[in-house]
């Protein structure tokens, strides 16, 4: 009797859950529906349980707790396991500080004891808010196990509890460190890398900006790059994809996290009602013009990019004031330097992906380094989405993870 019980309910639960969570938005060209269903799955999952904590009490959004149970899922589908992955013979995997910020290092066992070796300095993902070294770990370890390069993983402090510039800045302490004191470590000073996905793509290009080429490299994977316009054409166009998981305009309050805002200007800003009218019309929007910087054949909607205006009639004065510092300020935006600041970085990799809804910023920011002869290159995957990165293995391994990993990997390997 109990157990027929049992299981009705668990149908009951299970039919409950199906209705709601694997309810498409998934690209219908995805090669592997089943298991992009299931991220987004996962991911709505996440944030309803948080939800739900939230409005028991028993959590705030953004708290250690938060952040405990958003590593537990990531690793569970990345590595099939809460808890992550065990020990691994081919990396000698160390926990400790460069300055006051925790850092994470991955040494290939190959390379432990030797000197003048290359090393990649990885800012993770999250918003500036969420996921942490060890929710990467799995991604991490692929990348100085493969490469055969020197992993330093940064634990910087997340907002909205450290908003900038305090994320950048530890970020930015631990590659200066390991430019100056490199040797210390065993590290070749003139071989040092950094990158970063996402929120953590918007730290190195904002980094690179200020070290220019004593930097070999930089990856700027799926990047933030700029803040001013939100009307960009991937951002409609892949409102449509995944709009309950990875491409939420709830994104948005990682923003108003990072920047110290009030998170009612989250949607605002989505609207670009962040701006001026007068300031939508100032060289600024300009440098984020997607006609003036993207390619139409990145575009799948060809009628969206066709018809692509960028009104300047409407915007809210008051939040425009309070936000006009962070508009213009590079370091938040990189793709709003100057032409001399730009045209000095190092070799820019850059990883856009066609589902993502930032898919263009990162794309625009190839084609203006292009035309300021910065050597620069773009891998795009058309199939991809914002979160690809993490699934190089594990349960949900997916082609386009292998890829842009292997890509990586490569150029890694090929530029250091
Ligand atoms: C999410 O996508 C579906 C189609 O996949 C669309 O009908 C819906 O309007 C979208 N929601 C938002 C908020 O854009
Ligand atoms: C943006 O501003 C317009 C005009 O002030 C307003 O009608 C609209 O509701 C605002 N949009 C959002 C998402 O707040």
């Amino acid at each position: 009797m109990v157990s027929t019980k049992a299981l009705a309910i668990f149908f009951v639960v299970f039919g409950v859950w199906s209705y709601f969570y694997l309810d498409g938005r998934i690209p219908e060209q995805f090669p592997q529906q089943t298991k992009l269903k299931i991220m987004d799955a996962t991911m709505k999952t996440y944030s309803n349980v948080i939800s739900c904590l939230v409005s028991l009490g028993i959590t705030n959004y953004f708290s250690p707790l938060d952040r405990k149970i958003g590593d537990w899922f990531i690793l569970a589908m990345s590595t099939g396991f809460p808890w992550g992955s065990g020990v691994d013979s081919r990396l000698q995997i160390t926990d400790t500080r460069i300055r006051d910020v925790r850092v994470k290092i991955y040494q290939p066992a190959s390379l432990v004891g030797k000197t003048d070796r290359p090393v990649l300095v990885y800012f993770h993902g999250g918003g500036w808010s969420l996921l942490s070294v060890d929710s990467y770990d799995p991604l991490t370890r692929k990348i100085a196990r493969e490469s055969e390069v020197v992993v330093i993983s940064v634990d910087y402090r997340r907002s909205p509890q450290h908003p900038f510039p305090d994320p950048l800045n530890d970020c930015f302490d631990v590659v200066e460190y390991v430019l100056n004191n490199g040797a210390e470590l065993g590290l070749d000073p003139k071989r040092v890398a950094i990158g970063g996905d996402s929120a953590g793509g918007n730290m190195a290009a904002a980094i690179s900006l200020r070290l220019q080429k004593r930097l070999a490299l930089q990856l700027l994977l799926v990047p933030v790059v700029q803040i001013l316009n939100w009307h960009q054409v991937g951002v409609i166009e892949n409102s449509l994809y995944l709009n309950k998981s990875i491409n939420t305009k709830n994104s948005m309050y990682f923003l108003t996290n990072y920047l110290n805002l009030p998170p009612e200007y989250a949607f605002e800003i989505h609207a670009n009602n962040h701006t001026s009218p007068s300031f939508k019309k100032s060289k600024y929007m300009e440098m984020v013009d997607p006609k003036k910087w993207l390619p139409r054949k990145y575009v799948r909607n060809t009628e969206l990019w066709d018809n692509y205006e960028m009104k300047s009639d409407f915007g809210d004065e008051k939040i425009f004031k309070t936000m006009e510092g962070y508009l213009t300020e590079p370091l938040i935006s990189p793709m709003i330097a100057d032409d001399e600041t730009l045209g000095g970085l190092p070799f820019t990799y850059i990883m856009t992906c066609g589902y993502d809804f930032i898919r263009d910023e990162g794309i625009m920011f190839h084609e203006k380094l292009k035309h300021l002869k910065v050597e620069t290159e773009l891998a795009h995957y058309p199939e991809g989405f914002h979160n690809a990165i993490m699934f190089p293995h594990g349960p949900l391994k997916m082609d386009v993870g292998v890829k842009i990993v292997a890509d990586i990997v490569r150029i890694l390997k090929q530029k250091l």
